[in-house]
């Protein structure tokens, strides 16, 4: 009777593929009308002079809002807010902060008519030179106020002494670029006032977030704000904070007084929405004639906004990935016209493990030693930073991945694995992400007719959240899981953290188990009468103390084979064997979904995401998918995944660690250092391009 642990379908499946599920934009609302956000065409400066008398005359346009007459709200930070909330653009000034910034916002009785009506505005600008990449404004970088996680510096010991006590030293400098989500469904809001109340339709990881911010952007009382959100087109950190969008929803709804529907375009997607910042990191190595390391110093620059502050945490990994005496790391940021980044797939440990697991791969072919050797020997076997880790198998995921992906054929000099005309690389890196987890509430109904129906007020991207918590509290009820029916994506539900971090499971599950554990204990105690009627457990968790003992993480192991066309110039992966331990898996097709998806993109942003903006305006130039590459089916060749169950008694009482993000970590590295096995050529910049490797 158990299904945790069984791979079972997504029970949101049929209504995903029959086109039945109801994403935000598709609830049916009564005379709703049609929204849409125009955007300023400079990067900095100021808007002289907007003219919508024209846009005004057109059938159908029922307003035109802008900071000529916008209603007053508050756009920037409110109380609690922290490094994770964001500074929002909603027409209080005419101030232009970056490109594609909203101005306006035009709402008509249809879609056409309001984007028609758009192109009408007539804007003029004052405008100043902007400062569009972190390295025309270096000099500027300063340590940022906070970090979400963590703190922004962090050392033990000297690497200055580390680096003289080395026999083999590396000083290099690796970058990535700025990337955006563009998850399949772009980010939309329905609004909806009932008086001084606001319902929204808003396609976000996060409802009570949402809630919290628009409750005072407006000056309401959060109970007066409702965010609904059943289905989620993929999130991945852009929808995680709210942006301007929602409120200027809320805004235009108040203007025309009805219903207003405001759906993000996809070029609107590169800059609305927050993006991963190009980074710059500043890598030193040493190591002493075994192979151990003597010093690691990791320094990160990366892209803000000059108004707000968002970090890409990129050396937090490298604090605890590897056993050294000597570890520096820091993290600066430079504040350009551009708009305010966030937190994307693996936020940090992404872009980070590509310049670390890149360095390390560097510094054992210099010491020539096997770069999986290398590792095994740095092997950290508790937290550098001072605490035991609560579980990790690493070691574990090396030997399995390893051992299936042939890695022992492997032969140490670059283009030595020729096969006709491709070049053969294989190469391999360390993945990691952390346990995070916060506090989160759960309902149980025990119903009279024998079923249960338990909520939450969380959200599912697309990643199992509706099955696995129905599977957890299956278990908990010793039910099967035809009789309970789990909701989610309301924030009339029981409060539950932001569907961020890889933190759902972990934070929600432990919940959605005691609540229904709690229900069990009031039904075995009920009389007859009790049960003629519905019994309701409801509960909130507190994070175990635990997590201020141990050090929790997820690891893991990609291998790759990469294939170079030396008369075609393609750079292929050919075959990807990773191995990860994250924990408990309660599901493992929806687990290994994950896994392979987060390797799908680690593939893309090794090979193709970017996103350009021009040094003379400050504008994206790709902003659209036919621009920014991501891959299709034709570059991604099979993906082998190994899961190793782990029991971590620590973590929570599920034993999961999350496993949304730890595969896009690593994986970057790993095709790093494939490509320099193959060709013997070392890309230290992200994507890593045909032209990279003949310059
Ligand atoms: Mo993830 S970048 O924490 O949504």
């Amino acid at each position: 009777m158990k299904s945790v642990g069984a791979p079972i379908d997504r029970l949101d499946a049929q209504k995903k593929v029959t086109g039945t599920a109801t994403y935000a934009m598709d609830t049916e609302v009564t005379k709703v009308v049609h929204a849409v956000i125009v955007t300023s065409t400079i990067a900095k400066g100021s808007i002289s002079a907007l003219d919508a008398t024209a846009a005004k005359r057109e059938p159908g346009v029922l307003a035109v809002m802008s900071h000529l007459d916008a209603p007053k709200v508050m756009a920037g930070k409110g109380k609690a807010g922290g490094p994770s909330e964001r500074i929002l653009q909603l027409l209080q000034d005419p101030l232009i902060l970056y490109a594609d910034q909203p101005i306006a916002v035009v709402v008509a009785d249809t879609l056409e008519r309001a984007q028609h009506a758009a192109s009408l505005l007539v804007v003029k600008y004052t405008a100043e030179a902007a400062v569009a990449t972190i390295e025309q404004a270096l000099g500027t970088a300063t340590t940022p106020k906070a970090l979400a996680h963590g703190k922004p510096d962090w050392s033990r010991g000297s690497v200055e002494v580390g680096l003289v006590q080395a026999k083999f030293k590396l000083e290099q400098t690796y970058t990535t670029p700025n990337e955006n989500h563009n998850p399949m469904e772009p980010h939309g809001t329905i609004a909806v006032w009932h008086g001084d109340e606001l319902t929204l339709y808003d396609s976000t990881q996060g409802i009570f977030g949402c809630r919290n911010r628009l409750s005072e952007v407006f000056g309401i009382a959060k109970e007066k704000v409702r965010v609904i959100d059943q289905f989620v087109g993929g999130g991945f950190g852009c929808k995680g904070t709210p942006w301007s969008h929602i409120a200027l929803s809320a805004m235009a709804a108040k203007v025309v007084n009805r219903p207003v529907k405001l759906a993000i375009t996809r070029p609107q997607m590169f800059s609305l929405v927050g993006h991963r910042p190009h980074t710059i990191q500043k890598i030193a190595l040493g190591c002493d004639a075994e192979g151990k390391l003597t010093a690691v110093r990791h320094d990160v620059i990366s892209e803000t906004s000059r108004f707000d502050e968002f970090v890409e945490p990129s050396a937090l990994q490298s604090r605890m990935l590897y056993e050294c005496a000597n570890i520096s790391t820091t993290h600066k940021v430079v504040g350009i016209d551009a708009p305010t980044p966030t937190f994307m797939r693996a936020p940090g440990e992404s872009s980070g493990t590509f310049a670390i697991e890149s360095a390390i791969d560097e510094l054992a072919f210099l010491a020539k030693i096997d770069p999986l050797e290398f590792r095994i020997r740095n092997y950290a076997s508790s937290d550098p930073q001072g605490k035991p880790f609560s579980s990790k198998s690493l070691r574990q995921c090396y030997e399995a991945a390893a051992a299936k992906f042939g890695w022992a054929k492997r032969t140490p000099t670059p283009r030595s694995m020729r096969d006709g005309h491709e070049l053969v690389g294989y190469g391999m890196a360390t993945a990691t992400y952390p346990a995070n987890q916060q506090s989160a509430s759960a309902k149980a109904i025990a119903r009279p007719d024998g079923t249960f129906l338990v909520q939450a007020g969380t959200q599912d991207l697309g990643t199992g959240t509706y099955t696995v918590m129905t599977q957890i509290a299956a278990d908990a009820l010793e039910v099967p899981i035809e009789r309970v029916r789990f909701e989610l994506g309301d924030s009339l539900m029981p409060e539950t953290p932001v569907s961020g971090g890889s933190m759902t499971v972990g934070s929600v599950g432990p919940a959605v188990r005691q609540a229904c554990i709690a229900l069990r204990g009031m039904m075995a105690i009920a009389r007859a009468e009790d049960k003629a009627k519905d019994i309701v457990a409801e509960i909130k968790t507190e994070l175990a103390k635990d997590h201020d003992l141990y050090s929790m993480h997820s690891f893991g192991a990609p291998f790759v084979e990469v294939r170079v066309d030396e008369d075609l110039g393609t750079i292929r992966v050919a075959r990807v064997v990773a191995a990860y331990a994250c924990g408990k898996i309660l599901n493992p097709k929806t687990a290994n979904n994950q896994f392979v998806g987060g390797i799908t993109w680690g593939i893309g942003m090794a090979l193709q995401e970017e996103t350009v903006r021009d040094r003379r305006t400050g504008r994206n130039v790709t902003r659209d998918l036919a621009d920014y590459h991501v891959p299709v089916h034709a570059d991604i060749p099979t993906i082998d995944v190994i899961s190793i169950d782990e029991e971590d008694l620590h973590v929570n009482a599920i034993g999961t660690k999350g496993i949304g993000e730890i595969g896009i970590t690593g994986i970057t590295g790993a095709i790093a250092n494939a490509v320099f096995h193959a060709t013997g050529k070392r890309v230290r910049d992200l994507p890593i391009r045909l032209d990279k490797l003949l310059g």
